[in-house]
């Protein structure tokens, strides 16, 4: 699915893990932006693009390396202003006629302090101090700046911290200002932008116009069979191309026996009532629970349910003439991080089922409006489509379900005493009118047992921990701070409720380094 009617920024990956910050960064900003791997980029492919600046992303190898990666020098010649970030500036620099080194004495991770040598429009607003905080990860720096250009900021073992070639908008920042811990970077994109004459013109509303219009050249008479989960992706994803295309389209909820407490129930209700759209509600928990069962790898539990559910898609696809396509809430993070789509240098966190998980072959065409978005611009567009506010806020749930909350083998009784104790968890949330603060909440049922005691007798049960996380758009979070009122009132009602747990931990791994999910 393609736009091409806005302005366009490109990023350019080398394999940096946080290569998708900058295109977040971006989007803050309304701005139209793609990431793509350095491979890809031909001259063909940036006539078609036309992108109206490219940002070269940071990435783990080293310039000097033989057959490190690199992108045609081409680029310099399009007259379009470029940013270089971390590796990104040292290929500026190396391909323009800098030297790159690496000294055991130049490497710097993590904060450090920028000093300001020579305004420059790039850091506008960031000096009122004589210092900024930057968050830096590199062991090359740049030694020798390339001709044409000019050192504006240095740190401690960055010389070049900041160069720039004013004359030709080239600018180079050895720092990495896409992350958090650089608390003006926001500004400096902002500032990029603006020398870039970017005007902001990515809203929400233009890309639900955009895409209604795009799934009808598409589709065109064919007929589309969607998969329903009840959590917002596939929620907007159906009412898209429902407004587009209305009767060619055919819902499908699936349970897949790994839904939570009585959510399937909701879900049929909420479609009835709020959404209106009709659909097929197929019980394949059975099937499911019989391939997965016993199953203890994250990774094959996951494509083994995403090959399911194509097969059950397939299976309804038949019985519908010409159903051609496959409608998807895939989000632009689930491509980052499922497939290494950028150059296959950044690693494969997890397969998400409806990405990494697919079957190679399969009978119909995908069809993934929101491929290009992040979570909270998801919320947005189910504002525009009118989608109401007790379904936009629900929490993200994974369609693999809560077989992805079960660590090690998958057992029936496993995931019914899940079940039960998420079911308390979100239930105490509620209570406690914490809901809407919390980005995404869950239990998880750990593969140990433990010793306990209770009145009197020894139990050797189930240890399950709760997660509860604050993000913007999952890609980072932090854990939630319960109070310890909530954390003791919610122990003792698992604990006393669920028949098959005897302890409850609680998780505060902040994303990264670890996931969201446990698996
Ligand atoms: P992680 O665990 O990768 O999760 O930090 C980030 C967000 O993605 C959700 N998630 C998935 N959603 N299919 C989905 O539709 C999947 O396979 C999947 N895996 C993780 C997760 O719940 C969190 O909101």
């Amino acid at each position: 699915m393609k736009h091409n009617k806005h302005q366009t920024l490109l990023i350019v990956d080398f394999g940096s893990q946080v290569t998708k910050l900058i295109a977040r960064r971006l989007r803050e900003k309304k701005i139209y932006c793609e990431i793509h791997p350095y491979q890809n980029i031909s001259e063909l492919f940036l006539k078609t693009l036309l992108p109206r600046a490219i940002v070269l992303s940071g990435g783990p190898k080293s310039v000097n390396d033989q057959h490190s990666p690199k992108v045609s020098s081409f680029i310099y010649e399009l007259g379009i202003p470029i940013l270089g970030i971390c590796y990104g500036q040292q290929l500026m620099m190396h391909q323009l006629g800098g030297k790159v080194k690496n000294s055991k004495f130049s490497s710097e991770f993590g904060r450090a302090f920028l000093k300001l040598k020579k305004e420059t429009k790039l850091l506008e607003g960031w000096f009122n101090d004589t210092k900024e905080v930057v968050w830096m990860s590199h062991g090359d720096h740049v030694s020798k700046i390339a001709p044409g250009f000019e050192v504006f900021a240095i740190s401690k073992n960055a010389p070049h911290a900041v160069v720039a070639d004013t004359k030709r908008n080239f600018y180079g920042v050895q720092f990495h200002p896409e992350v958090h811990h650089t608390p003006k970077g926001i500004l400096l994109f902002q500032n990029f932008l603006k020398i870039a004459g970017f005007n902001g013109d990515w809203t929400m509303q233009a890309y639900k116009n955009e895409m209604i219009q795009n799934i009808k050249d598409i589709v065109k008479k064919d007929r589309v069979i969607c998969g329903i989960s009840g959590g917002v992706d596939s929620t907007v994803t159906a009412t898209l191309l429902h407004k587009a295309i209305n009767k060619q389209l055919t819902c499908i909820f699936v349970n897949h026996g790994f839904l939570r407490k009585y959510e399937e129930i909701e879900v049929l209700k909420m479609f009835k009532k709020n959404i209106k759209i009709p659909l097929i509600y197929a019980d394949e928990s059975a099937l499911f629970m019989k391939e997965i069962e016993g199953v203890a790898d994250p990774e094959i539990k996951r494509k083994k349910i995403g090959k399911l559910f194509i097969n059950i898609f397939q299976k309804y696809a038949k019985k519908i003439k010409n159903a051609k396509y496959l409608g998807q809430g895939t989000l632009y993070p689930d491509v980052i991080e499922s497939v290494s789509e950028n150059g296959q240098i950044s690693e494969t966190i997890k397969s998400h089922h409806n990405v990494g998980g697919l079957p190679k072959k399969m009978g119909l065409k995908l069809i993934e409006p929101l491929r290009e978005v992040f979570k909270d611009e998801v919320r947005k567009l189910g504002k525009e489509l009118g989608i109401s506010k007790e379904f936009i806020n629900r929490h993200p749930f994974p369609g693999p379900g809560l077989a992805i909350r079960c660590p090690g083998k998958i057992t029936k009784e496993k995931i019914k005493i899940l079940r039960e104790a998420d079911y308390i968890y979100i239930d105490q949330i509620k209570k406690f009118g914490l809901y809407d603060e919390i980005w995404q909440a869950f239990a998880a049922i750990l593969p140990i047992k433990t010793v306990g005691v209770m009145g009197d007798k020894r139990t050797y049960e189930f240890a399950c921990t709760l997660r509860a996380v604050t993000s913007v758009d999952g890609m980072t979070a932090d854990y939630y701070p319960f109070e310890h009122e909530f954390l003791k009132d919610t122990s003792t009602r698992i604990i006393n409720e669920v028949k098959g747990i005897n302890r409850v931990t609680y998780d505060i791994t902040s994303k990264p380094p670890g996931t969201i999910e446990w698996e």
